[in-house]
């Protein structure tokens, strides 16, 4: 059978990882594809830095065009990451009818719609498994795997540079800017590592999997993001006293008044597995209506791992190569024309319970004004710790666990706190989820 062949656009630490195992595992992949795969031609920005070693047969260039437009290209492999010019060379390729396999989660989290919809029209497939959670094969296992299910909630820690952070701040109470140098020299951040600690790259992950585990329009813009930078070690350190471990959880989530799309510092509860998700480690809860909550766990980030990931891809649309396009799995796990546009709940609509932790003057009666406006905001108080004053300070620090309630409730309950002469300094918060499927 004639064997496919595929140009890769990028020769980073993904796209020189991906080729070196094709060529490694040459044998088993056509054991798996029914056919041979073999990389023809690559574009890297420079050239000079080569491809690894032994891969001699790839015909190199720098104009990454000369791929999209090579007739002999089955199937092109988008490794460059970013936007631009990645959107014009897929939207290229797409028109020249080859198939897209991409890692670019920002890329298909911003402009997928339209992507799917030029690729739809063109009878061509575009896949992108390792766009989300590293080598974790989530999307196939939300799009294939729970196909008969009415997916209720998913919940994960994807992105690997931030629990890397987390976790060394907590285990080694290791300062942020350090932790973060080292996972750039690990090559898991970002080209932009903003895009890692502010929660954007998350974002872009939870962003997609909102859209396979709903139906819905891959909307970007819709999804509340807030980063880790906020999260500071005495924080770590007094979710540890009440049980809980500090993770930056992405939770997408259906209501019946609409779906929460959210990233942002969560303290989930020391004994659910994903609160040990460690390190650069990723995982993935989700809960179905029939077979409940399933874990998937692995490394997130990497270059072998996210190769992992790409090759799978190229397997699977090897696989397809001749079949009809509507026989295919569809690009978001739902037929195009069954994708519909379920409300996003604005964050003050979002329900969670919260931690918070203030500075306070430390003399009777300022419990009693804090707990009156919890009360009249229809809060309810689950813990609270005062931490005694330092000696020679006149101030405390409080931290309050309180029930599920409306993001808009806390908001107005923060904003009198916060106005209190006897509160100093913002009144900090952290969600908190129980991840229990409620
Ligand atoms: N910067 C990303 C992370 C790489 O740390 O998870 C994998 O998408």
């Amino acid at each position: 059978m004639k064997s496919v062949k595929l140009g890769l656009l990028g020769v980073g630490t993904v796209g020189a990882s991906t080729a070196l195992v094709l060529k490694n595992n040459a044998a088993e992949i056509a054991r798996r594809a029914g056919r041979s795969i073999e990389i023809i031609q690559a574009s890297r920005r420079a050239i000079s830095a080569g491809m690894p070693q032994g891969s001699g047969d790839i015909e190199l260039t720098e104009d990454p065009f000369d791929v999209v437009n090579n007739p002999d290209v089955d199937i092109v492999i988008e490794l460059i990451g970013g936007y631009e010019p990645a959107l014009d060379l897929v939207m290229q390729a797409i028109a020249n009818g080859k198939h897209v396999v991409t890692a670019n989660k920002a890329l298909i989290a911003l402009h997928g719609n339209e992507i799917f919809l030029a690729a739809q029209q063109k009878g061509v497939n575009v896949v992108f498994e390792a766009a989300v959670a590293g080598g974790i094969p989530i999307i196939k296992a939300i799009r294939e795997g729970l196909s008969a299910n009415h997916i209720e909630s998913v919940a994960g820690i994807i992105n690997g540079t931030g629990n890397f952070i987390l976790t060394e701040m907590r285990d080694k109470g290791r300062n942020f800017a350090d932790v973060l140098a080292e996972a750039q020299a690990l090559g898991y951040a970002e080209a932009d590592p903003s895009f890692d600690v502010d929660g954007i790259d998350a974002a872009h992950k939870l962003c997609i999997l909102s859209s396979i585990a709903f139906g819905i329009p891959l909307q970007f813009d819709a999804v509340y993001t807030e980063g880790i930078s906020g999260v500071s070690t005495e924080d770590v350190i007094y979710a540890d006293q009440l049980g809980y471990r500090i993770k930056h959880l992405g939770v997408a989530r259906r209501t019946d008044k609409g779906i929460e799309m959210r990233v942002h510092p969560t303290l989930i509860p020391e004994k659910r597995l994903i609160a040990n998700v460690d390190g650069v480690m990723n995982a993935v809860l989700v809960h179905a209506d029939k077979l409940g909550p399933s874990l998937y766990y692995g490394a997130g980030a990497g270059a072998d791992p996210t190769a992992s990931a790409v090759i799978a891809d190229i397997i699977d649309v090897a696989r397809t190569i001749t079949t009809d396009a509507e026989n295919r799995v569809p690009h978001l796990a739902f037929q195009p024309d069954q994708i519909v546009d379920i409300p996003i709940l604005p964050i003050t609509e979002v329900h969670t319970a919260y931690y918070l932790r203030m500075r306070v003057d430390d003399r009777p009666g300022v419990m009693a004004e804090i707990t009156r406006i919890m009360g009249e905001n229809n809060i309810s108080i689950e813990a609270m710790l005062q931490k005694e004053p330092e000696a020679g300070v006149t101030q405390a620090t409080i931290i309050m666990l309180t029930q599920k309630i409306r993001e808009q409730q806390m908001d107005d309950a923060i904003y009198s706190i916060a106005g209190l002469e006897t509160v100093h300094g913002d009144v900090h918060r952290i969600r908190v989820e129980t991840l229990d499927g409620d």
